[in-house]
């Protein structure tokens, strides 16, 4: 059994199978066993069971910076740690990545998700990713378009079957950098250089998210749900000050927190599993935790907004059983 303790940042106490960490293609041998399931971090995953294949950890490290003309090209290595590659970076004079700051997990899977806070999303950054095909070993590299980055979304996301590792994240950065100051709690603050949005971003974190190393959470636990004109007009005519962000194709994007902290699940405990007292959003363990108590405290969750206010939630983190991923639906 490989416990699946330090990678699920949940700090649920489940195992898998088996266990391979990754440092070099050559750790891995093909055809490679099922069932499995990669995993950098674990930092936006929640085991709802013990797994019964074998956990893939990428820990490939490497960075090297090439100055082209006027950008910087970056080759990461898909098991460094985000949060210290943006140190790296900073001190070298290469910004971009700042409003990210403080985000848990690696390099390698930030694109799978294609994160964002304050404003950047990680894929905004991307020139291609080095990835292997692990079915049969092929590597080959994407560029961004094939990537597919959507709102929390791309390619890797919506084709699990693939099953492709990222290896290495190629990122191109202006030499000349272009502060991102137009979220809320950034803007207005007199920030003006890339060293001081990254302290205001983690102070801004620190207020409002649980540390993961005190508190097992996996961020944002629901996506923000993403809705038409009619439906945000329905919405204001009992709730007029709800939050409304525009969002792409002439739809709105409505804060998933407000939503639950409105349904009165903000700072409540079932079990020992809970909604954090400053962040509705996230869901956490308050010690001792089982997988099925977050489970039904998430479902619970769900259908209290889904009473109030007629929205569905769609979990952001992504849900690993028995046999592999599982979606939301099979949960119900
Ligand atoms: N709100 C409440 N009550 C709550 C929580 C939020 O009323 O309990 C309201 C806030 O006052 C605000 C709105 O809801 O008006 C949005 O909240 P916030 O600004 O905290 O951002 P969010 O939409 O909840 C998103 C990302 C975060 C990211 C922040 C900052 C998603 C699902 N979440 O949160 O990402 O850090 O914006 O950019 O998109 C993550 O993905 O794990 C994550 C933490």
């Amino acid at each position: 059994m490989f416990s699946l303790l330090p990678y699920n940042t949940f700090a649920l106490d489940v195992h898998a199978k088996h266990g391979i960490i990754i440092n070099a293609l050559s750790d891995l041998h093909f055809p490679l066993s099922e069932p499995y399931i990669i995993l950098g971090r674990g930092s936006d995953v929640l085991f709802t069971e013990d797994f019964s294949g074998t956990a893939l950890i990428c820990n490939i490290r490497g960075l090297e910076i090439k100055r082209v003309d006027d950008e910087y090209m970056v080759r990461v290595g898909g098991g460094e740690i985000l949060d210290e590659l943006i140190v790296q970076l900073l001190s070298r004079g290469i910004c971009g990545l700042e409003n990210l700051s403080a985000i848990p997990g690696t390099v390698g899977a930030a694109p799978i998700q294609n994160i964002g806070a304050y404003g950047v999303e990680i894929g905004d950054f991307i020139d291609s990713l080095e990835v292997c095909d692990l079915s049969c070993g092929k590597v080959f590299t994407m560029d961004k378009t094939s990537c597919q980055f959507g709102y929390r979304d791309s390619y890797f996301k919506r084709h699990p079957e693939a099953r492709l590792l990222v290896l290495y994240v190629n990122f191109r950065f202006k030499a000349q950098p272009e502060l991102k100051l137009s979220y809320q709690g950034l803007k207005d603050q007199d920030l003006n250089d890339a060293a001081a949005v990254r302290e205001q971003v983690r102070a801004l974190r620190a207020r409002k998210l649980p540390d993961p190393r005190f508190v097992g959470n996996a961020g944002s636990f629901f996506k923000n749900p993403v809705v038409d004109a009619k439906t945000v007009a329905r919405l204001r005519e009992d709730y007029p000050d709800i939050p409304v962000f525009t969002a792409s194709g002439g739809r709105f994007k409505l804060a998933a927190g407000w939503l639950i902290d409105k349904s009165g699940c903000r700072g409540i405990t079932h079990g020992h599993a809970g909604t954090w007292e400053h962040q509705a959003l996230v869901l956490v363990n308050r010690g001792q935790a089982k997988p099925h108590e977050i489970v039904s405290l998430a479902k619970y969750v769900s259908s209290q907004v889904a009473m109030r206010f007629g929205i569905a939630l769609v979990p952001e983190v992504r849900l690993y059983g028995r046999g592999g991923e599982i979606s939301w639906e099979m949960l119900q």
